[in-house]
């Protein structure tokens, strides 16, 4: 057993995104899960096909698809803080969904505004740091109306919406943009065919990518005009990219450059901080790409490695920014697997920061178990189970372990 401190003011959290926590949302999601609920449980049948996958019940009903109550965290966020605080977290990342701040084009809801005031209190009052999301891939329906990020206006409908958030939330000192913005959004959205809207075209996806990187570059005006000691940054979905053969050497260099450094290259000056989200490695051989060894593999079917956050990580360093993991977890019903999860993650984590890697906190994903997108609700990332019945949360044994670490700031392993 060995024991690793980590630095002094290291931040301990978990994170959760509104749409897929607080039900009762009116969004371009919301929609389109009505839309196609019947369809995702029938294609659920052809998904995850590898022989180890144990599939859930819920994956083929229809309801599994629809947000509905999610985990009604939008009433019960006290209830989840307090766990929050039981659980030693001294930071929390949640996001601020837009349909609800501006429900209709230009016009701000004042009651939904003091809602995340509340919210952003709650956490105060029991000294956890709020970091605060200002868009997690939901938009109102009438932004989408108009285009959603294609439309040549998109960064200044954006603009208006940070600007009142952020000048009526001044109390928060950590801001991010944007969830994901390149990688998972603009290509899932409007190159994979997989989220709303569902576009299958490459210029498209451009167009997507520089409204994105212009939205990010204004907000960060914004925040740093209302409050200067604010930290403005955004979260980076980062794969780790290993390669088997001359062929995929080359396709590793600009698969990194793409997944990994592209939206952060152009947006380097406005980053306070870079917020890094690991979740999984990617193999390439030949031209073959996820070619992992999957030794270990999380519910959702994808493979643990717990090497590649440090890979990731010493990847950031050239950079020379501080660095919050933002996200990083594992979808596990049975709660078999997120200890070990967790502890070498972090192992990883602190020899990073041995390596002069400027690494500040940690931020579990998530909390709770909640909506995973088209996926639903059968993944269980949670700290915490919610029973999607009765509402009632029950904290799992793994959450308890990572407890002794948040306390202590010492990770026994
Ligand atoms: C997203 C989360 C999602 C998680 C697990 C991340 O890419 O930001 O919203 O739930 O992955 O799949």
């Amino acid at each position: 057993m060995i024991k690793l401190e980590f630095p002094k003011g290291f931040l301990w959290g978990s994170a959760t995104s509104a749409h897929q926590v607080e039900g009762g949302n009116f969004n371009d999601w919301t929609e389109w899960e009505r839309k196609n609920a019947e369809r995702l449980a029938k294609e659920s049948k052809n998904k995850f096909t590898s022989p180890d996958f144990i599939r859930f019940p819920e994956m083929s009903k229809t309801e599994n698809y629809i947000s509905g109550k999610a985990c009604d965290h939008y009433n019960r966020f006290r209830e989840d803080f307090d766990i929050a605080k039981q659980l030693g977290h001294n930071a929390h990342r949640f996001s601020i969904e837009w349909s609800r701040i501006e429900p209709e084009e230009g016009k701000f809801d004042e009651k939904e505004i003091e809602h995340y005031r509340k919210v952003i209190s709650a956490l105060r009052e029991r000294e956890i740091e709020p970091f605060v999301t200002l868009w997690h891939w939901t938009v109102p329906t009438w932004f989408r109306d108009k285009g959603g990020w294609l439309c040549k206006d998109a960064p200044k409908y954006f603009e208006r919406y940070v600007k009142k958030i952020t000048t009526s939330c001044s109390n928060v000192d950590f801001w991010i943009t944007l969830n994901e913005p390149d990688d998972i959004y603009a290509f899932d959205a409007y190159f994979a065919h997989r989220f709303p809207p569902q576009h299958k075209s490459a210029l498209e996806t451009w167009k997507v990518l520089k409204n994105l990187v212009k939205a990010h570059k204004n907000a960060y005006k914004i925040i740093h005009k209302n409050n200067p000691q604010a930290k403005v940054g955004f979260a980076n979905n980062t794969i780790c990219f290993e390669s088997k053969g001359s062929i995929a050497k080359i396709i590793k260099i600009f698969a990194n450059r793409f997944w990994n450094f592209w939206f952060l290259k152009r947006t380097l000056m406005f980053n306070d901080f870079i917020g890094c989200n690991y979740y999984y490695r990617n193999i390439l051989k030949g031209f073959k790409y996820n070619q992992n060894e999957n030794k270990a593999v999380t519910d959702t079917d994808t493979e643990i490695h717990a090497k590649g956050i440090y890979y990731v990580l010493r990847g950031l360093k050239k950079y020379n920014k501080p660095i919050y993991i933002m996200e990083n977890g594992l979808a596990d019903a049975k709660d078999e697997k997120r200890e070990k999860f967790i502890k070498e993650h972090l192992f990883y984590v602190h020899k990073a920061i041995q390596e002069g890697v400027d690494v500040c906190g940690y931020f579990y994903w998530s909390l709770l178990d909640n909506f995973e997108w088209d996926k639903g609700f059968w993944p269980r990332f949670g700290l915490v189970e919610v029973d999607y019945g009765d509402m009632e949360r029950k904290i799992r044994s793994s959450a308890f372990e990572y407890a002794k670490i948040c306390k202590t700031n010492i990770l026994e392993i």
